[in-house]
């Protein structure tokens, strides 16, 4: 059972646009924010001051998981800092509360899933609903992962090396436009928006190819370690936990791409107490009147939902 707990209006901002100077004058604002958000479990987020996380990785050495040469080096044994085997968050079972409610009613689902390292979701995702699957395809921009994965995975699932912030188009190579039902993701985001230069890029960037790749009724899976629900508490959220620059970068890549869809966006919060959330953002592409100009959707008109889940295991 899902509890709806609040919602969160994002609006783009970039860590560069991020006024330290107005720290006094932020921390009002928050305090302010807090206080409504607690009285109306509701987060306006329409202030660029108010983003003072935005500069999330100063003082934490992490920019080198956005560099697909460090992915590289670590699946191919030479740099041995992050296990090349490691499944980061969530295993298959603990996401498919999450992912069931999205599969197609009507057809077998076709689910691509960008950065899967050598622990992708998907074999396991279809040992547990076989038949609710059709074409399952596992991408990652690093061919020495690949090459590990491919040696174990089972033939239903197919492997390929491709580069999530722009999938090769173009016949007999490519992958067609609203050719998926689901775009999956655990980590690459989050490692992307590691890049203090190229973060807010790079996931927009990521966000965009999965909006041209899903078709209408289809949705963008994140699994993240930022915590949108961090907006409700009393104390807002830590530097590490910000969920705003993701989400912010992910509704301007997706609405830059397919500005004619309307884009339902939810975040849940599987356990309170362990930091993966997951975002769901469902494409609807709007059905337009003969002789009307259709309706465009511009990262602010997008409304963030905030769940909880009950079946999290
Ligand atoms: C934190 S790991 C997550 C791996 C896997 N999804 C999991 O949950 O176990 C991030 C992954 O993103 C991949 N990655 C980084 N940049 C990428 C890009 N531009 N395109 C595709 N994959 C990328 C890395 O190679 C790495 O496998």
């Amino acid at each position: 059972m899902n509890k709806r707990l609040g919602t969160i209006l994002a609006y783009p901002t970039r860590p560069k646009d991020i006024h330290l100077e107005n720290l006094e004058n932020t921390s009002r604002k928050r305090e302010k924010v807090c206080e409504q958000a607690s009285a109306k479990r509701y987060f306006l987020l329409n202030n660029k001051a108010v983003n003072i996380c935005g500069g999330r990785f100063r003082g934490f050495a992490m920019p080198r998981y956005a560099s697909p040469a460090y992915w590289e080096s670590v699946y191919s044994g030479l740099d041995n800092s992050t296990n090349p085997d490691v499944e980061w968050y969530l295993n298959a079972e603990q996401l498919s509360p999450f992912l069931w409610p999205l599969l197609s009613p009507s057809r077998p689902t076709d689910v691509l899933e960008v950065g899967c390292g050598t622990q992708p979701l998907l074999p396991g995702l279809r040992a547990l609903r076989p038949a609710a699957f059709g074409r399952l395809l596992a991408t990652d921009v690093s061919p020495a992962g690949i090459a590990r994965l491919s040696a174990t995975i089972e033939t239903q699932v197919e492997c390929a090396v491709s580069d999530c912030r722009a999938a090769p188009q173009g016949a007999g190579t490519g992958l067609a436009s609203q050719s998926f039902d689901l775009v999956l993701d655990k980590g690459t985001c989050d490692a992307l928006i590691c890049s203090e230069e190229n973060g807010h890029a790079d996931v927009a960037a990521l966000a965009s190819e999965a909006a041209r790749l899903l078709r209408s009724q289809g949705a963008l899976v994140v699994i993240t370690h930022y915590q949108p629900d961090q907006h409700l508490s009393g104390e807002g959220p830590d530097q590490t936990s910000d969920a705003r620059p993701l989400i912010s970068a992910l509704l301007e890549g997706l609405c830059a791409q397919a500005p004619e869809a309307h884009w339902g966006a939810e975040a849940h919060v599987p356990d309170p107490d362990d930091c993966p959330r997951v975002l769901i953002f469902k494409k609807v592409l709007r059905r337009v009147s003969r002789g009307r100009s259709p309706l465009m959707t511009a990262p602010r008109d997008v409304r963030c939902r905030l769940l909880g889940n009950a079946e999290y295991k």
